[in-house]
């Protein structure tokens, strides 16, 4: 397995896996939008074959009114290559991108309440705090928990 950058190649690959794992689905512009912006801070894990088994996705936040900081927008991985490390490796290559290249210091994202597999590794393993409970964040009505992490 291995990890690198997302080129602008992968996008179709991102987006299928995305459809895949998640309710939270994005127009190929969008995913085009962060991969020119910001080519940095995406990043695909693929397989032996060079099949793309999980990525994820990041900018940085646009809000002028906001700190400047970075944003994960979406992380996933396909079922058969969860707890091998995948989405935390991603995580750390983003984040240390965002520190390095855009000189972020702070990273935030939001996650779904009752999403204790990634609630677990945003907040065990990778150290975000939740900072804030979003009241009805998604389209279906659950709330969000807005997580930060201080990028060192
Ligand atoms: N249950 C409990 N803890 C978990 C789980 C789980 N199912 N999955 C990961 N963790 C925690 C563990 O502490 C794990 O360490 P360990 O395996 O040594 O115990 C740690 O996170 C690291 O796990 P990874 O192997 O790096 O995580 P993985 O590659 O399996 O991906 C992910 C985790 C991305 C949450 C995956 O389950 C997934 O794709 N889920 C569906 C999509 C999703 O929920 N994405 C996040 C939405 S929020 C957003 O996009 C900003």
């Amino acid at each position: 397995m291995n990890i690198r950058e997302a080129t602008l190649d992968d996008m179709i690959p991102m987006q299928n896996c995305n459809l895949h794992n998640l309710p939270e689905n994005y127009q190929m512009k969008y995913y085009f939008y962060h991969s020119l912006t910001w080519p940095q801070l995406s990043y695909v894990a693929e397989d032996e074959k060079g099949r793309i088994i999980g990525y994820v996705l990041a900018k940085l936040e646009e809000d002028p009114a906001a700190e400047p900081h970075g944003h994960i927008t979406s992380l996933s991985v396909m079922r058969t290559y969860r707890r091998l490390g995948v989405a935390e490796k991603l995580m750390t290559q983003s984040q240390n991108a965002m520190r390095d290249v855009f000189n972020c210091k702070f990273v935030s994202l939001h996650v779904r309440k009752s999403n204790r597999a990634a609630l677990q590794l945003y907040r065990d393993t990778l150290k975000f705090t939740v900072q804030d409970i979003e009241k009805k964040y998604y389209a279906d009505g659950e709330d969000a928990y807005a997580c930060r992490k201080i990028l060192q």
